[in-house]
């Protein structure tokens, strides 16, 4: 259990010495609420008074107990209690996600069970119990309607690289895209040039943000060579910052408007994602092991001539 009493799981892989928590010790659900779905609901229906085509895509990458999602759905059913004149709107919110292990998916109920998820059960009919034995079911696609608003879950047990080159997604365009995997160094593979630029086309040019927990200065080399422009909000717990990404200026202005403590980098940052340490993950072809990706950055590392990152070690956050 993480310091806010909702339930977190550690992972590990069979045969590997790493192990990690899924989520933020400090809160698995603060850190939803106050990282990714904060980020999202306010301005949904503003930016998108008539969505094109009808929907609004979120992608929740690693989607693991579905925190972020169930937060996000959260607050926007209060945001609709509140703004019943969207209710009539003829809005379909699709989340798709991404994950790895089904095994998750067990734990479902039980984090839609919290009390926190209460505002949801009103508005969502009693699928909890249904959603394990649908994910045997890949890909597995559920609706969640919401009084008249739609929620739509889409889940694919892939590896999140597919996202790339899937059909189903080719011409999606996504207003959020959560970025929560397990840390660069335990998942470099997550965090390449090559993902983030498969992010970039498909983000939302005008209102999209990807957000993620990471301000590791490998994640924001990488985000910048994908063409991401970037800002610093405030991260949860230990975690002391976190990173938000657009593709235009514009969308981050609003995000330095409307959120407390957030900023653009420091020059401390920027300094140190223009050393050795900035020089980002590359996957190629999106199939690489962890072990390829990061001996192909430590080669780059040692070739380099930029400034070494350690003179900035200790100064900077790096997860
Ligand atoms: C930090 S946790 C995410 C927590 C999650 N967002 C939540 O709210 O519970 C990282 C997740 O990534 C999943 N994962 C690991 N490798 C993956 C891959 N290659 N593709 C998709 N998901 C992956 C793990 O199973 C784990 O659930």
């Amino acid at each position: 259990m993480t310091r806010d009493g909702s339930w977190s799981a550690v992972w590990k892989e069979s045969g590997s010495p790493h192990h990690e928590a899924l989520h933020n010790q400090a809160g698995a659900l603060t850190e939803a609420l106050q990282l990714y779905a904060s980020l999202t609901v306010p301005n949904l229906f503003q930016d998108y008074p008539s969505p094109p085509g009808g929907s609004i895509r979120i992608l929740d990458a690693c989607f693991g107990l579905g925190y972020n999602t169930w937060a996000t759905w959260k607050l926007l059913a209060e945001s609709l209690d509140q703004n019943p004149e969207f209710i009539s709107a003829p809005y379909l919110i699709q989340t798709l996600a991404y994950e790895q292990f089904s095994e998750w998916a067990a734990f479902y109920p039980q984090i839609l069970a919290l009390e926190s998820f209460s505002s949801l059960k009103p508005k969502i009919p009693p699928l909890e119990h249904n959603i394990y034995y649908q994910t045997l079911v890949s890909p597995l696609q559920i609706r969640f309607p919401i009084v008249t608003t739609s929620l739509q879950l889409d889940l694919y047990l892939k590896d999140l690289r597919n996202f790339v080159q899937d059909a189903h997604t080719s011409n999606l365009t996504f207003y959020r895209i959560f970025h929560d995997a397990f840390s660069p160094s335990v998942c470099p593979e997550l965090w390449s040039v090559e993902l983030f630029e498969g992010y970039a086309r498909h983000l939302d040019p005008k209102f999209g943000l990807l957000i993620t927990y990471s301000t590791a200065a490998a994640v924001r080399g990488a985000l910048q060579e994908a063409g991401f422009k970037m800002i610093r909000i405030p991260g949860v717990g230990q975690k002391k910052d976190a990173t938000v990404a657009a593709l235009s200026q514009q969308a981050l202005e609003r995000v330095l408007a409307s959120t407390p403590g957030a900023s653009p980098l420091t020059l401390e940052e920027e300094a140190y994602l223009n050393s050795k340490a900035g020089i980002p993950y590359r996957d190629p072809a999106l199939r690489d092991s962890s072990e390829s990706v990061i001996s192909r950055r430590q080669a780059e590392q040692a070739g380099s001539d930029r400034r070494s990152g350690k003179f900035f070690r200790g100064k900077t956050a790096q997860r």
